[in-house]
């Protein structure tokens, strides 16, 4: 019958997060708590994307709509989602955003244990173009006691307890770990609920596409131009890489983790530290990564090892299959 066709015992994204704390010693239930304000906040953000997309919204921003209120920018709106949703959550006592310069201290009356690094709407020149975007999170516990401070975020990768992205692509997808692997879930508006659809994700060894903006190649340190060379004119008879570029972190890293390959956001002579933000860009993504089995450096260390100095400190990134990753730092050896 019709009716075969609905799974009775659906694993939700909801369903996964309250399994998994469960089976965490001493859990609390507070982080499930977090996760679920988080991906409320995506829900959110997911409709209003789609509905931007729908009614060109995106252009009027800061105009008047019909029933006269002001339309907010997709990514005004994104951050004022995550945040009051986190804050209500009960379960964070700060947070950073791309959109906030100072650290966002959480009312004292709400707080909780956990430090939540995010950008809230990640590829924002790509939304007038209609071309996919993301959020990216990462969550930490607070080492301090007392007011929160910066101290509280500056914690390295290696610290991420949870991290994950969605991407508002031709689906709504969130990619989450817990560091036991990483899930996939697909957003069914039908019943507003994420689907787990692909459960321990396993990234190739080495992949056949590369992925920067290569427009910067006169910018670009030798050992980056040498790389790409190798990739388009391989000297050892093997097919030259496929080139892919959207310029919405979240799609290339998707596709990346996806399919193979690699993806860059080196250093250059105008960006001296690349563009990508190390604790809410390159951090969660590296851990989701690092969760698939592949690899994320600077270029000169490990980007989860990275100590960081300040909440919007920037990092050169290079990120993907483990053997591709591997082969451009033997290019940086090769080429100091
Ligand atoms: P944003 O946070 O202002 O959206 O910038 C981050 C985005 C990333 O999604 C993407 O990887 C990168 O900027 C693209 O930059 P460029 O246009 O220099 O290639
Ligand atoms: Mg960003």
């Amino acid at each position: 019958s019709d009716q075969s066709a609905f799974d009775t015992d659906v694993w939700t994204l909801t369903r996964f997060v309250m399994e998994t704390g469960r089976q965490a010693k001493g859990a609390t239930g507070e982080l499930t708590q977090l996760i679920n304000a988080m991906l409320t906040a995506i829900k959110a953000i997911s409709s209003a994307v789609r509905k931007a997309g729908l009614a060109h919204l995106q252009g009027m921003a800061g105009s008047v709509n019909v029933t006269g209120d002001d339309v907010k920018k997709l990514d005004v709106l994104s951050n004022a989602l995550v945040i009051n949703m986190l804050q209500a959550s009960y379960s964070t006592c700060c947070m950073v955003s791309e959109e906030n310069k100072e650290l966002i201290v959480t009312p004292r009356d709400k707080r909780g244990k956990y430090v939540v690094c995010f950008d809230p709407l990640d590829g924002s020149s790509n939304i007038d173009c209609l071309a996919s975007i993301g959020t990216i999170f990462a969550i930490y516990k607070r080492t301090t006691e007392g007011e929160p401070t910066d101290q509280d975020a500056l914690q390295p990768g290696t610290n991420i307890v949870c991290a994950g992205y969605a991407l508002y692509g031709s689906a709504t997808l969130v990619a989450l770990s817990t560091g036991a692997g990483l899930n996939f879930f697909m957003l069914d508006p039908a019943i507003g609920e994420f689907i787990l659809t692909e459960r321990n994700v396993r990234m190739k060894p080495k992949g056949k596409i590369y992925s920067l903006n290569e427009g910067y190649a006169k910018y670009f340190h030798c050992s980056i131009n040498e790389y790409l060379k190798s990739k388009k004119y391989p000297e050892d008879g093997s097919a030259p890489y496929g080139a892919r570029y959207v310029g919405s972190m979240v799609s290339d890293i998707h596709r990346t983790i996806a399919y193979g390959g690699i993806f860059m956001y080196p250093a250059n002579e105008k960006s001296p530290k690349g563009k990508l933000r190390l604790l809410y860009e390159c951090n969660p993504i590296a851990f989701l990564v690092e969760q698939a089995g592949g690899s994320a450096t600077t270029g000169t260390q490990r980007v989860l090892d990275v100590q960081p100095e300040a909440l919007h400190q920037r990092v050169p990134f290079v990120v993907g299959s483990t053997d591709d990753v591997d082969e451009y730092l033997s290019f940086v050896k090769r080429f100091p």
